[in-house]
C-alpha cells in the first residue's frame, strides 16, 4: 500500500489493491522514522484500487501511543496494523471489557476501571441505540469485580436484571420514602407543592409534627389531622400554633380568609397523594436498603417525575455525605480529642448498622439523566449529583450519566465526565452539542456518530488508549429494554425477543 500526494504530521492519502475498510487501522511511518499508527476515515474505490484517506492517531513507543509532530514520510509502504499489537493496546489486565473493536471483531477493548468510574462516565444515542444493552454489559463486567453499583431507574428497565453471572448480586429497591427524613424543602418538592405560602405552612407542620417524633406513613396522616384542625381555626380567622424550629418554641399565627384556601388546598393535596401513593410510603430507609457489593436497582416507575426527581436529589445527598461522614470518621478515630473521637465511633456505629453501602467506593448509574440534570433549571437532584460530579472523585463516588437526550443535559455536568460511550446520534446539534462537551471528540468523529449502527458506539476519554469505535457486546442476559414484537404480541405469542 502507497502513499499518494502530500502528507501532514495527521493525514496522509494511500492506494491499496486490497479490499481496505472505513475504521481499519494502518501502520505508516514519519519522516523520523518512527512508526505511526493511523485509521482509515474515507475509501474511495476507482479502477479496482482503494484510495484511502487515513487520520493520524499518534507515533508508537513502547506499545503505547503518542503525539506525532513529524509529517507522513511518503517514500514509505503502508501495513495493515496487525492484531497483536491492537490487543496489547486496548488490553487491560483490571479493565472492563464491554466489546471489540468495530473494525476488528477479535481484538478487545478494555476500559481502565479506576479511571472510568472515578471520573464518571456519559452513555447517550438515540432512542433504541443501546445504551441500557451497554449499562447491562458494564454491570456484568463490575459483579465480576464485585462493585457497588446504585442504578437510578426511572422506567423500571433493569428491575428484572438478569443473568447466570449476576445471581444474587442484584438487589432490587421500590421506592420506600419516609417523609421525617426528608426536610421540608424535599416534602415540598416531593408533593409537587411550589408556591411560597404553602410551603410555609408545610414547614410549621412539619416541624410541629417532626418534634413529635412521628415517622413513616403516621407522619403524613398526622400532618392531615393537623391541616384540617388549622382550616377549621382559618375558617373563623382564629389563631394556629406551630413549632418554630429556629426559635425552639411554639408560636401563634393568625389567619385569613386566604390562610384558609392555601390549607384547604394542601390539605386536598396529601389526602389525593395517600390515596394514590401511600404504597411507597414507610419507615424503612430506602438508604438503609442499598447493599454493598451488589447491583442495586432502584426502580422509579411507579412514581411521577417530581416525585422523581426529590427522591433521587435524597438519595444522592445521602449517599455523598454519608461516604464523606464514613470517610472523615475513619481518620477523627484516631485523634487525641476524646469529643471528636466519640462522635466519629458513633457516626460509625450508624453505619455499620444501617449503612454499609458507604463503606466501600460505589457508582452510581442514572438513566435518564436528563431528567434530573436538565440543561436550564435547577432542583435538588441536579444540585447532589452535580456535586458528586465534581467531588465525587476524591471521595470514591462515581457518576454515570445515561441520556437519549444529550442536548437536553446540563452541559456543566457532562463535561465532568471523563469518558464518553456515545452510540448512534443522528441529530447534527446533538453531534455539535457532544463535541462541545468532550475533549477529544472533533468534527470528524463526530460525523461518524449518524453512520453508527445500534450497538455500536464511539469510545472516548481518559478511560481508553485512543478514541475508538466499539461493538459493544450483546448482553446475553434480561433486562427490560428489549424491543416489544408487535406481531407475536397480537397474535398471543411471547412478546420479548
Ligand atoms: N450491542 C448490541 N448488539 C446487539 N443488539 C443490541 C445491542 N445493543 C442494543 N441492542 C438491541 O437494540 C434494542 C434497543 O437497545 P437498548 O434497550 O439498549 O436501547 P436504549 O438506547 O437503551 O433505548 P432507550 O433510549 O429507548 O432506553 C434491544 O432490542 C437490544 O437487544
Ligand atoms: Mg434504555
Amino acid at each position: 500500500m502507497k502513499i499518494i500526494g502530500d502528507t501532514t504530521p495527521n493525514n496522509f492519502t494511500f492506494i491499496s489493491e486490497v479490499p481496505v475498510e472505513f475504521g481499519e487501522y494502518v501502520i505508516a511511518k514519519n519522516v523520523d522514522n518512527e512508526e505511526v499508527l493511523a485509521i482509515v476515515k474515507d475509501v474511495i474505490y476507482r479502477e479496482k484500487t482503494y484510495i484511502c484517506n487515513a487520520k493520524v492517531l499518534g507515533v508508537i513507543k513502547d506499545k503505547k501511543i503518542y503525539i506525532n509532530r513529524k509529517p507522513i514520510n511518503p517514500e514509505e509502504d503502508v501495513k495493515l496494523c496487525d492484531n497483536n499489537f491492537l490487543t496489547l493496546l486496548f488490553f487491560n489486565k483490571d479493565g472492563i471489557n464491554l466489546g471489540s473493536l468495530l473494525t476488528r471483531r477479535n481484538v478487545r477493548v478494555f476500559l481502565d476501571t479506576n479511571k472510568f468510574i472515578s471520573r464518571h462516565f456519559a452513555i447517550l444515542s438515540i432512542t433504541g441505540g443501546g445504551k441500557s444493552n451497554t449499562v447491562s454489559v458494564l454491570c456484568k463486567e463490575l459483579a465480576r469485580k464485585n462493585a457497588t453499583v446504585i442504578i437510578i431507574d426511572p422506567h423500571g428497565e433493569y428491575s428484572n436484571l438478569y443473568h447466570i453471572e449476576l445471581q444474587g448480586k442484584v438487589n432490587s429497591i421500590l421506592p420506600s420514602i419516609n417523609p421525617a427524613f426528608f426536610n421540608s424543602d424535599e416534602l415540598a418538592e416531593f408533593l409537587g407543592i411550589k408556591e411560597k405560602e404553602s410551603k410555609i405552612y408545610l414547614k410549621y407542620a412539619y416541624d410541629t409534627i417532626k418534634l413529635e417524633k412521628i415517622t413513616g406513613l403516621d407522619f403524613l396522616e398526622r400532618m392531615i389531622d393537623l391541616f384540617y384542625e388549622w382550616i377549621q381555626a382559618a375558617e373563623v380567622g382564629w389563631e394556629i400554633k406551630y413549632y418554630n424550629i429556629n426559635k425552639r418554641k411554639f408560636e401563634v399565627r393568625k389567619t385569613t380568609e386566604k390562610d384558609f384556601v392555601i390549607l384547604s388546598t394542601l390539605y386536598n393535596l396529601l389526602n389525593e397523594f395517600l390515596e394514590n401513593y401511600s404504597i411507597y410510603i414507610s419507615e424503612k430507609d430506602i438508604i438503609s436498603q442499598i447493599k454493598p457489593n451488589h447491583i442495586n436497582v432502584i426502580d422509579l416507575s411507579g412514581l411521577e417525575v417530581h416525585q422523581m426527581i426529590s427522591l433521587v436529589g435524597y438519595i444522592a445527598k445521602e449517599l455523598l455525605s454519608k461516604r464523606i461522614i464514613y470517610l472523615k470518621s475513619l481518620k477523627d478515630i484516631n485523634l487525641k480529642c476524646e469529643k471528636i473521637k466519640s462522635i466519629a465511633i458513633k457516626n460509625l456505629e450508624i453505619i455499620e448498622n444501617k449503612y454499609k453501602v458507604v463503606k466501600k467506593p460505589f457508582l452510581l448509574i442514572v438513566e435518564e439523566a436528563h431528567i434530573f440534570i436538565p440543561r436550564n433549571s435547577e432542583n435538588n437532584a441536579s444540585f447532589w449529583l452535580g456535586k458528586i460530579a465534581r467531588e465525587g472523585r476524591k471521595f470514591g463516588v462515581g457518576l454515570g450519566l445515561i441520556s437519549q437526550r444529550p442536548k437536553q443535559l446540563n452541559p456543566d455536568v457532562l463535561s465532568q465526565t471523563g469518558t464518553k460511550i456515545v452510540l448512534r446520534i443522528v441529530e447534527p446539534e446533538d453531534q455539535k452539542y457532544i463535541m462541545s462537551v468532550s475533549e477529544d471528540i472533533g468534527e470528524e468523529l463526530a460525523k461518524d456518530l449518524s453512520s453508527l449502527d445500534i450497538g455500536e458506539a464511539l469510545i472516548s476519554g481518559i478511560a481508553i488508549n485512543l478514541p475508538s469505535l466499539v461493538k459493544i457486546d450483546k448482553f446475553d442476559g434480561i433486562y427490560g429494554g428489549k424491543d416489544i414484537d408487535f406481531i407475536k404480541e397480537w397474535r398471543g405469542l411471547e412478546g420479548w425477543r
